[in-house]
């Protein structure tokens, strides 16, 4: 059996037309452009790439992007001051922050002092604290993504066992809370694991929708996954593979791959997310439904109600 490819890049094309349709009656509406704010400090060049896509996506979906590229140098407090004065702005409805920040920067201090009604991140202990209590006023995008993708290919959540490889708070936990809520799209059994979980193998095999986030390139091998399960692959990992140039001589190839061993897994899962092209473009996706949602919120003029 080969498993059914869950398309995020299509699936991102549909949801922004959406959206960018949405935009447009907002703005006929209203006069108001919905704007988002991204910081960038730093060279890391995966980053460099990331905020360019949200960039361009931003302007495609007919909304203002700001973009501050900061030098490494920068310090806590000049990042803290510019964070304070976008806070002030009422023509900017969402302010991100790219991480990782450079060593240097309080990481924790910086997004805590961004106003909880921009944070379309949904990374402010507010907002962490409201999707916990399932009354989110933003929903955070990777997971939000990866809901959608499930959602939108009808695989239902409700009495599944999921397992989720990584516990960080940009995905491993805040997907758990999201999945385990009671309510729509979600109400699942939950399990996450981590670096320190006892032979993983055996939870792993337990699982009907396995979610890995764990940045260890294609980490998780077919012994790993139950006949039939579905696979959601969140890692972006750039490695060198060995491969034969024309003249049929071996060579090195960069490559963008997964936490999931994509050509394995495919063997035994029934549907299963590909690296690039699977889950990267829906967390834009859902970055702009946040700035578009905060547009509203700010504007006091539409009557919405968030989810
Ligand atoms: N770095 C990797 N993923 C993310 C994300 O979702 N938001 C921000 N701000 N930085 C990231």
């Amino acid at each position: 059996m080969s498993a059914k490819i869950l398309d995020g890049k299509q699936l991102a094309e549909t949801i922004r037309t959406e959206i960018g349709n949405e935009v447009a009656e907002f703005v006929a509406k209203t006069g108001i452009k919905p704007a988002l704010a991204v910081i960038l400090v730093g060279e890391n060049p995966a980053s460099q790439v990331y905020v360019r896509n949200k960039e361009a996506a931003c302007c495609k979906a007919g909304m203002e992007s700001l973009m501050f590229r900061l030098p490494s140098e920068t310090s806590t407090n000049d990042l803290l001051a510019l964070i304070d004065k976008l806070n002030a702005d009422s023509s900017v409805h969402g302010i991100l922050v790219q991480l990782p920040l450079p060593k240097g920067i309080d990481e924790k201090q910086i997004l805590d002092s961004i106003d909880p009604s921009k944070d379309v991140d949904a990374f402010h202990p507010e907002n962490v604290g409201l999707i916990s209590q399932g009354r989110p006023r933003f929903l955070p995008c990777t997971p939000y993504g990866i809901q959608q993708l499930l959602v939108r290919y009808q695989i239902e959540t409700a009495g599944k066992h999921i397992v989720i490889l990584g516990r960080s708070d940009i995905v491993g936990k805040p997907m758990a809370l999201l999945l385990v809520q009671k309510g729509k799209d979600a109400n699942a059994t939950v399990t996450i694991c981590h670096s320190r979980t006892a032979d993983l193998p055996s939870i792993t095999r337990l699982a009907d929708i396995l979610i890995v986030a764990i940045g260890q390139a294609e980490f998780v091998t077919a012994d790993m996954v139950k006949e039939g399960a579905v696979v959601i692959d969140v890692g972006m990992n750039r490695i060198e593979k060995e491969s034969l140039d024309e003249h049929n001589q071996p060579c090195l190839v960069k490559k963008l791959v997964g936490d999931v061993d994509f050509n394995s897994v495919k063997e035994v899962a029934s549907a299963i997310t590909p690296v690039p092209g699977g889950v990267g473009p829906l967390t834009v996706t859902m970055l702009l439904l946040n700035t578009l949602r905060s547009a509203k919120q700010h504007s006091g003029k539409v009557n919405y109600s968030v989810f």
